[in-house]
């Protein structure tokens, strides 16, 4: 599928070179430009776009751009690139932009950020998350360590180690996972070190990348309901853990996870499966989590077939904590979808084993 952006500059030279740049990737990309911004207002208006890439530069200011196109255009994924890597950048990306992308970049690193637009511009075009992104407002700006750990030259447990040591409790709650029934080996775990073999290097970094995310939430709740939801996470990381027919760190980043909504600002005009998702989706977490994050309560048929991290959390919530669940468990449906009741009854064991901490 091609996706539409509008590049805005006050150049022409500037604009050119950027299309030029963009050229390779044309079967992806339509690339519209605009010098200036009352030329970037008309071309939206008239021919709308998925994407709006500009500088905060530009004359008027980029980010008053993107806030109109927040108004106008509520769909429109907004991308703001600045060569200041300064806190003022840094507010003015966060208050109007999805995005912030430092200046020079090379094609390979603004192709990664126009993919992850594009995948965000998907997401926002269902009805129930731009109602959540309407909602929120200004998104919150991504943790620290979410960016270090996605940007990792190396994978080994020294780097991965050093990294994570910046995030104390992002450490303690990795020792914790890592102690938990579900990995527990023959010793008991009490170094970081010893968590990342045991947990292995890609799924250590995924949990710290869900655990990141978690701690950066929750100004918006009391303490005593962020402690509850994250106690809740990790009760489903481990019932999700015990149904799963591999273990996957997807998996358990999505459980960790799911109600990551409820620590960002609850709201009667979004459900915070949506929220969650939407947010997560901005901070650039795998796409198979921001889709599980938000289909936790309400899993399609696909992922109830290929047992995918929504059908895993919806499961694991509705046959052991239906106080959870939206509902009763469907059994009829799942039925139609070739899992047969003998199978309900085995995740049934498998839970209330995971529950006893025998598994
Ligand atoms: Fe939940
Ligand atoms: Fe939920």
């Amino acid at each position: 599928m091609t996706a539409r952006i509008l590049l805005v500059d006050d150049e022409t030279d500037v604009l050119e070179a950027l299309r030029d740049r963009l050229r390779p990737a044309r079967a992806r990309w339509r690339v519209e430009i605009a010098q200036g911004a009352a030329a970037a207002r008309d071309l939206l208006a008239e021919k709308g776009a998925d994407v709006v890439l500009c500088d905060l530069s530009l004359i008027g200011g980029g980010d008053k751009l993107l806030e109109d196109v927040r108004a106008t255009h509520p769909n429109v994924v907004r991308v703001l690139s600045s060569s200041r890597q300064d806190s003022a950048a840094a507010i003015a990306g966060a208050r109007c932009a999805h995005q912030l992308l430092g200046r020079p970049f090379d094609v390979s690193t603004l192709l990664d950020a126009l993919e992850r637009a594009s995948e965000l511009a998907a997401l926002i075009a269902r009805p129930e998350i731009a109602a959540a992104a309407r909602a929120l407002g200004a998104p919150p700006p991504a943790p620290p360590l979410l960016t270090t750990l996605s940007n990792l030259g190396r994978d080994d447990v020294q780097t991965l180690s050093r990294a994570l040591q910046s995030s104390p409790l992002v450490c303690a709650k990795l020792l914790q996972v890592a102690s938990s029934p579900l990995f527990a080996g023959r010793r008991p775990i009490d170094s970081l070190d010893q968590a990342i073999l045991r947990l292995g290097v890609t799924m250590t970094r995924e949990i710290a990348c869900a655990l990141a995310a978690q701690g950066a939430l929750g100004r918006a709740v009391s303490s005593s309901e962020r402690e509850r939801l994250a106690v809740h996470g990790m009760r489903v990381a481990r019932l999700v853990g015990a149904l799963s027919p591999v273990r996957s760190e997807t998996a358990l980043s999505t459980a960790l996870l799911h109600d990551v909504g409820l620590l960002i600002a609850p709201t009667a005009e979004a459900d915070h499966a949506a929220l969650g998702a939407y947010v997560l989706a901005l901070w650039g977490l795998p796409r198979a989590i921001v889709e599980g994050v938000a289909a936790h309560h309400a899993p399609s048929d696909a992922d109830l077939i290929e047992m995918r991290p929504a059908a895993l959390v919806y499961l694991a919530e509705t046959l052991a904590c239906p106080e959870e669940a939206t509902g009763p468990l469907d059994e009829a449906r799942l039925a139609s979808l070739g899992h047969s009741p003998a199978s309900i009854e085995a995740w049934r064991a498998q839970l209330a084993r995971a529950e006893d901490g025998t598994c």
